[in-house]
């Protein structure tokens, strides 16, 4: 099996999505063979055309998937990349129960099988954070919970963590509880990197935020991610060679 990291965020929106894409853009200029998943996606957008319920659930087109693939530069199928997709933008468990097709956390793990079979290095980003219920009620390591949360399925896939942080007013509070949440849960937890998602306001909390969880969180700081004019495949590749190390996680 190859190694990989599994990318959360402490909200959803904080940029998973574009530092998944730095992280494998700095391994493939570094030679890794990296590639990407997106095990469970909503708020996906149908193809238009479709109608029947079944085939509109198998047309959806999920653009974090989209966006990984391209950044990874795979040829794999989208089912392998995002093989659990829902229309609407909701926790997958709510999405799950309103679209009436429950998730089978086999199929994810399959899907991940395969791609780490063929890949040096997985980056796989998550949904929302940590405590985003993924389906009802399942039996999680031996267990009953009300839920399966993302931070089981970081568990089944056995992966170590990065937590994706904003870097703006209400960060510090968020950062520290995920990481606590992760530590507790036992999760391997590589560290936080701070994604600078908006254009910086120089906002006195912006600029005192990366200092503070330097010294307040219990795991490394590994990287802070600057504000991305215009986000391209050749962008990003800059950016993420300027300011993010990642041969720590090889
Ligand atoms: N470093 C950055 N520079 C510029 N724009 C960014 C940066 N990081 C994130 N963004 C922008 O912020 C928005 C949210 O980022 P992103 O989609 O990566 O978040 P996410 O955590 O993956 O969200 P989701 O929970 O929906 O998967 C996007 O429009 C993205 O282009
Ligand atoms: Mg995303």
């Amino acid at each position: 099996m190859s190694k990989g990291s599994f990318i959360t965020g402490t909200d959803t929106g904080v940029g998973k999505t574009v530092v998944s894409a730095a992280i494998i853009r700095a391994l493939i200029k570094k030679g890794v063979k990296a590639g990407a998943m997106k095990p469970v996606e909503t708020g996906c957008t149908p193809e238009l055309r479709v109608k029947s319920r079944e085939l509109r659930a198998k047309k959806l087109i999920p653009s974090d998937g989209m966006f990984l693939k391209d950044m990874a530069e795979m040829d794999d199928s989208l089912d392998l990349i995002a093989p659990v997709r829902f229309e609407h933008p909701l926790a997958p468990m709510v999405a799950a129960e309103l679209e009436k097709r429950p998730i089978g956390i086999k199929k994810i793990i399959d899907a991940y099988e395969a791609l780490s079979k063929k890949y040096d290095f997985m980056v796989v980003e998550g949904v929302g954070g940590l405590l985003v219920p993924i389906s009802k009620r399942q039996r999680a390591k031996g267990k009953r919970q009300k839920a399966y949360f993302v931070s089981d399925l970081i568990k089944d896939l056995k992966l170590p963590v990065i937590i994706v942080a904003r870097p703006t007013l209400g960060t510090i509070n968020h950062t520290l509880l995920t990481v606590n949440q992760a530590l507790r849960e036992g999760l391997n937890v590589l560290g936080v990197i701070i994604n600078r998602h908006m254009p910086p306001t120089g906002d006195i909390a912006e600029k005192t935020n990366p200092e503070v969880l330097k010294e307040l969180c219990p795991v490394p700081i590994i990287g802070m991610l600057p504000y991305v004019e215009d986000i391209t495949k050749k962008n990003i590749e800059n950016t993420a060679i300027k300011h993010l190390e990642v041969t720590g996680l090889l």
